[in-house]
């Protein structure tokens, strides 16, 4: 009991030093988001992503480009699991309809995904059409 009264006080007398008390005065804060609104305006959602129908894949724009991702790509990807082979990995794709993993992204001849690839999103990125451009891009492959 006095340990945890004693836990508790050194936690106030930091909360007090750090000056973070709750300011209960909401300021405008000067930031600005993507959409460039004020965080402080009430304004209507984006547009939903409309990605690719399903099966179709996005033309590459160059040799050897990580292809871009014709669907959502919120699928977990954690130590335990990772989301995007339950569809790409070489036994479950024919099933799934999707591309089979690269050949480059294996270790083995039985597709074992080589770890050096295992976070997907790091070179795949998902692509959709937007109503609102939210970044301008000015990419070209000239
Ligand atoms: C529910 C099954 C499913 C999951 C999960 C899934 N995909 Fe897909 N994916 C597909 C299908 C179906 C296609 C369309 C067919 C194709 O082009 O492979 C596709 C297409 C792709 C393509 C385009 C391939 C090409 O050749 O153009 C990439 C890249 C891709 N997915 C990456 C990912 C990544 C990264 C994840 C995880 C974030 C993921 N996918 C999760 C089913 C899935
Ligand atoms: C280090 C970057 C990198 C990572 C990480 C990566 N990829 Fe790729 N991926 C590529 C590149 C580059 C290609 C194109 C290969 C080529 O044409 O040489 C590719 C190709 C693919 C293809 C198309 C294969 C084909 O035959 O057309 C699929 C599907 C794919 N990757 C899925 C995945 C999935 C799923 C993961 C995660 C398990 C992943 N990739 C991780 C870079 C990466």
């Amino acid at each position: 009991m006095k340990k945890l009264f004693t836990a508790a006080a050194l936690i106030m007398a930091l909360a007090a030093c750090s000056g973070q008390q709750t300011n209960t005065q909401a300021d405008p804060v000067n930031v600005s988001s993507l959409g460039q609104s004020a965080i402080t305006d009430i304004r209507a959602a984006d547009a939903m992503p409309i990605y690719p129908k399903r099966g179709a894949s996005i033309e590459r724009d160059f040799v050897h480009q990580p292809p871009m991702i014709p669907h959502k790509a919120d699928y977990k990807i954690t130590m335990k699991r990772n989301g995007c082979m339950s569809c790409h990995s070489w036994d479950k794709a024919k099933k799934r309809k999707a591309t089979p993993i690269d050949i480059s992204h294996v270790k083995d001849d039985k597709g074992s995904l080589n770890n050096q690839y295992y976070s997907c999103t790091q070179c795949h990125a998902p692509m959709a059409e937007n109503k609102l451009q939210l970044v301008e891009n000015t990419f070209s492959n000239k």
